[in-house]
């Protein structure tokens, strides 16, 4: 009976303490094999600390399905705990009033100490945080299958002009030379590297982030326009809407041999248990080694009423920047971590390179912010360089000229 009576006592315990710890309804776009496996280490060790996890999980890489439902839910009075947003959507939103201060957290945990300047300006509005900062990705970035390379005697290729030579080789063999998924944001996410490739990191900055007219229409963009046409003939017939993911595995199991991707891509060779530089190879993509398209991954915590899970969200963002989740979440996620002092010693080289270049490419001026995810300009510039580069992508007899013309037009009317 006494027995009896102590197990009663203690699932009741357990239960009021559950109830009284708070609850999170975190919104994030993380639903691919590499991307969920992160995500369930920050819900693990969040339940571990005795809080509930509510997945609020939107399919859709890039997030622009996440980013709708969140703006349904947000102004239905209704938003989550937390939503992966990032970039100048951050700023957007707070001056919206919807989220909440995290100073005290961030000075307890002294962030402002470990997490450079650039990204905590991101993260703050009018000097106060916002958002929590979870990861950096590397976006100028090729993923090559060696065994089809090998297979059609070609060479993994550094730059555009290996790259044409090594994409005949790989047709010839009977391979796709590049998995492609024809979907706006990875439409651009391609272009963007390529933009860097042939404007040079100032050029890109004049574009993207100063909005200059001149270079948006110029012949080194039109030149940008003919090549990633070009590079268009080596993609194959299912490439239109496939998702980025369904690309990466076509490269996993050697149909076609390489893809031009940010590093969350790695996460999928992870998760299905590859090796770098063995079962696959990255290299910095097509003539942009040195230089580093940067997209950092944030969440932010909305006003909320209920102190138990206001109390749930500073844990939350506590524990986005414990050393330890910055381990294995960015194993996981193919990304380096936000902290820059962390030990590199369990990474493998891709990420070791990507965190040696983030630093270095800042001291040269050649860490850009990325257009496709949300880190260079406006949403609403975003949404027409999105545009005007899928609409050209999508038709194999558009004019490089002319759709130069339309970007820069395009651009002039949204910003
Ligand atoms: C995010 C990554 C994500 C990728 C594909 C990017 O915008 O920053 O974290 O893995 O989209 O969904």
């Amino acid at each position: 009976m006494n027995r009896l009576k102590c197990l009663l006592t203690a699932a009741l315990w357990l239960a009021v303490s559950h109830a009284s710890a708070g609850e999170v309804e975190v919104l994030h776009w993380w639903t691919s094999g590499g991307e969920a496996k992160s995500i369930t280490v920050l819900k693990e060790m969040l339940e571990q600390q005795g809080y509930t996890w509510n997945d609020f999980a939107v399919a859709g890489g890039g997030g622009e399905s996440a980013m709708t439902v969140l703006k349904t839910r947000a102004v239905s009075g209704n938003p989550p705990a937390a939503a992966q947003i990032k970039g100048h959507d951050i700023q957007e939103w707070a001056s919206l009033g919807f989220l909440t201060n995290l100073n005290e957290v961030a000075t307890t945990e002294g962030w402002d100490s470990f997490i450079p300047p650039m990204i905590t300006d991101v993260m703050k509005y009018h000097q106060d945080y916002v958002a929590v900062p979870v990861n950096v990705h590397r976006v100028n970035w090729t993923w090559a299958n060696p065994k089809v390379f090998q297979q059609a005697g070609a060479k993994i290729p550094t730059n555009l002009d290996e790259f044409f030579v090594a994409a005949d080789q790989i047709q010839a063999a009977g391979y796709i030379p590049l998995a492609y998924g024809g979907q706006p944001w990875q439409d651009v996410t391609v272009f963007e590297t390529l933009a860097l490739d042939m404007l040079g990191a100032q050029g890109y900055v004049k574009a993207f982030v100063d909005l200059d007219m001149k270079t948006l229409s110029s012949t080194q963009m039109v030149e940008v326009f003919t090549q990633f046409q070009r590079l268009h003939r080596y993609v194959d017939g299912g490439a239109p809407g496939r998702n980025w993911n369904v690309a990466t595995s076509m490269v996993i199991k050697g149909e076609a041999a390489m893809q031009i991707m940010g590093d969350w891509a790695k996460g999928e060779f992870s998760a299905a248990g590859k090796q770098p530089g063995k079962d696959y190879v990255c290299v910095p993509a097509l003539g942009t080694a040195g230089a580093f398209i940067y997209n950092v991954d944030s969440f932010v915590f909305f006003e909320l009423n209920d102190h138990d899970s206001i109390q749930a969200q500073q844990v939350l963002a506590k524990t986005i920047l414990d050393p330890e989740f910055q381990k294995v979440f960015n194993l996981n996620k193919g990304s380096i971590p936000v902290r820059t002092d962390m030990d590199m010693s369990s990474f493998d080289q891709c990420a070791v390179d990507s965190m040696r270049e983030f630093k270095s490419s800042a001291k040269t001026a050649s860490l850009v912010p990325s257009v496709a995810h949300d880190m260079a300009t406006t949403n609403y510039v975003q949404a027409a360089i999105f545009d005007v580069v899928s609409n050209f992508a999508a038709d194999r007899t558009a004019d490089p000229r002319e759709a130069a013309q339309r970007l820069a037009k395009a651009v002039k009317a949204a910003r």
